[in-house]
């Protein structure tokens, strides 16, 4: 291949990402950036219609506070998120989203996104916080909004299948990013006043549960890789919540959604014996601390509970979505063709449910004979994900909104620009955003807004554009671009390109990252349990990997990128490992499982454990920060009120 062209971007503001935040932060910072003469370029690794999680679509949106019918207040949204990930979050920045979201919400409604209404032109809500939506096109729809929002204003540009690599420093303020084209010989040098990472969360760390025709299908989007976790660890930002994983619990091997069948459809899961674990195990959330007794159960519990069923040899567990259905529409059962016609509704209803999110999963129901009105079907725990948008937590350690902070709070959450890393100049949002779940697709739009927003701030008051030191993007460039190289100088060494002495291909070099992390590291195969000797060996072995990356190779710019979404997992997982080892204790089983610590220590754990890689010595340091509160406390054992029924 002839070397690369090397085209540098001079912008104001560097957005990088295409999913939901990206798209939220285009919107928001077209219109600041127009009102003071600046620039905003966005980057995306694929095309922005259907890139990020929610490129497939979804059937509900899963944050709307609803603050305008007094439904809920932004108090009752932080306690809902607090309660969820074991009392472990930044209320500051879950309410600064908690207080937003509902405005995204009303302009994707306003962009054509067709939102459920009852006969009395209310939302249809599937739980107290979801709405359900006819939401294939969700992203295609959003996406839409942020081009226009770009092109249409003058002040923007977008550039899409260009894969970010890493951040391009000056000093300690991040001045930009490097990356390559997927689809033309071109490295790219993107020079900014301000960046504002959202690459999302992290997939394929740990060994998916598919295997042959179906590898790599897992329940988050495969190419999520990491990069958002890469991009600030190098910057040298604080990361928290790394050791958060996310493990949800899905139709069995398509890894279709569970949320409106627990939650609209009421259904229940039971086991082999036609156990509900949820009913049985009740008295082993006693265990959780103040956890165990909130309403809902935190997604890690009920996920537990479901667990010591399986590892009891009482699986499979079963979706009992035939008697949900059934008694939803037995209200009609005096009247044989009413009845008729809301069983053919629900039939509907479950079937968009997939096919509005997870096709693969109503493709399977097909190829499996499965009528969800007739029979039910299996549930299982899937692999880890990493993600700071549903109920996980990891991402970058943040800077607060400054009217939100209390005085005992001030000092930890705020340093001066709302949604900016430890690093100056770089911001963060949706899965790049660590410490604030819960906040889903709307959630992320709408933290894309407050950090694109808080950026352009940022950028009128340090309205300086960032030295590049040329050397350094040479050797940068040269880095990147190694694995092409390595494959060039030694492919004659072997006869088949795949296996050869000198280097590793990313597909065999993925293969080894998940071995390990499921081995070690609390995977499917460790039944999501680990302890201090296995992460000690974990970390002995990712060492060893991190060595061969120097090894990589690629034969063409596609495998290039695979090369880089590779290392950038590896990151991911070392940050993971190592603050999986230092949080001593187990405060999210049905997560993973410290069994050399098995309890929640309260006392000495109720903190944020976080870490931050040295990006010139490469030392880690591991570091807590407390946890505080920004509303008055209410009682953990007081139940939050219980949603409306749905219909
Ligand atoms: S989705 O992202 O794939 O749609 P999921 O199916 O987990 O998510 O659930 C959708 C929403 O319902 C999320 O807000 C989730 O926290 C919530 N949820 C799912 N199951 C339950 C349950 N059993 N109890 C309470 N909340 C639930």
């Amino acid at each position: 291949m002839p070397k690369p062209e090397v085209v540098v971007v001079e912008t104001d503001l560097l957005i990088l990402g295409g999913g939901m935040a990206a798209c939220g932060a285009a919107v928001e910072a077209a219109h600041w950036a127009k009102q003071n003469g600046l620039k905003v370029t966005l980057v995306d690794k694929a095309a922005m219609d259907r890139s990020g999680a929610v490129a497939m679509g979804l059937s509900a949106i899963n944050q709307y506070v609803g603050l305008k019918d007094g439904a809920n207040s932004v108090k009752d949204y932080v306690d809902y998120v607090r309660n969820d990930l074991m009392g472990v979050t930044r209320e500051d920045l879950v309410a600064n989203i908690a207080r937003h979201v509902d405005s995204s919400v009303h302009l994707f409604e306003k962009w054509g996104l067709p939102i459920w209404k009852d006969e009395n032109g209310k939302y249809v809500h599937e739980g107290r916080w979801q709405l359900m939506i006819n939401g294939e096109s969700y992203k295609v729809i959003v996406a839409e909004a942020a081009k226009n929002a770009l092109l249409g204003s003058g002040v923007g540009q977008i550039f899409e299948r260009i894969f970010i690599v890493g951040p391009l420093m000056d000093g300690d303020r991040c001045a930009g990013a490097v990356g390559f084209s997927v689809r033309e010989n071109k490295v790219y040098i993107f020079r900014s006043k301000a960046t504002l990472a959202a690459m999302g969360g992290a997939v394929h760390v740990f060994k998916p549960r598919s295997s042959g025709e179906g590898m790599g299908r897992a329940w988050y989007p495969p190419w999520n890789s990491g990069s958002s976790t890469y991009f600030t660890l190098k910057a040298g930002a604080e990361m928290t919540c790394q050791e958060v994983r996310f493990i949800p619990v899905r139709f069995k091997d398509a890894y279709g959604p569970v949320g409106a069948w627990f939650l609209l459809f009421k259904s229940r899961a039971t086991n082999a014996m036609g156990g509900d674990y949820m009913v049985e195990r009740r008295p082993e959330l006693e265990k959780w601390g103040p956890y165990g007794r909130v309403k809902p159960v935190p997604a890690n519990l009920r996920n537990y509970l479901g667990m010591l069923d399986v590892l009891e040899g009482k699986g499979p567990i079963s979706m009992r979505t035939e008697e949900a259905l059934t008694k939803i529409a037995e209200q009609y059962k005096d009247d044989p063709k009413a009845y008729q016609k809301k069983i053919k509704e629900l039939e509907s209803e479950a079937w968009e449910d997939f096919l509005d999110m997870t096709i693969s999963q109503a493709i399977l129901w097909a190829g499996t004979n499965v009528q969800p009105e007739q029979k039910s079907s299996e549930i299982s725990a899937a692999e880890p994900y990493f993600i700071g948008s549903h109920s996980g937590a990891s991402g970058a350690w943040l800077c607060g909104a400054e009217d939100l902070q209390t005085a005992e709070t001030k000092s930890e959450y705020f340093w001066g620009y709302t949604n900016m890393s430890t690093v100056k100049g770089l911001f963060c949002a949706g899965d790049a955003s660590g410490a604030s779940s819960h906040k889903f697709s709307s959630g992320s739009h709408a933290e894309g807004r407050i950090a694109a927003k808080s950026a352009i701030k940022f950028i009128v008051e340090n309205n300086a554009l960032p030295q590049l030191d040329q050397a350094e993007a040479d050797k940068i460039v040269a880095e990147v671009l190694k694995p092409l190289e390595t494959f060039e100088q030694n492919r004659k060494l072997s006869t088949d390109e795949d296996v050869n002495p000198n280097f590793i291909k990313p597909r065999s070099f993925m293969f080894r990252l998940q071995k390990i992390m499921d081995e070690y590291a609390g995977g499917v195969t460790a039944q999501f349990a680990t302890n201090k000797a296995q992460l000690e060996r974990a970390l002995e072995l990712l060492a060893f990997l991190k060595e061969d990356s120097e090894k990589l190779a690629a034969s063409n710019t596609h495998e290039l990128m695979r090369c880089w979404e590779n290392v950038h997992r590896m990151w991911q997982a070392e940050a993971h490992v190592r603050t999986m080892l230092f949080r001593g204790e187990t405060r999210w089983p049905g997560y993973y499982m410290r069994t050399d610590t098995p309890q929640l220590d309260e006392e000495k754990w109720h903190v944020f454990a976080n870490c931050r890689c040295d990006p010139k010595t490469g030392k880690w340091e591991m570091l807590t920060r407390p946890i505080f509160h920004i509303f008055a406390q209410q009682k953990a054992e007081a139940p939050a009120a219980q949603p409306a029924a749905a219909r």
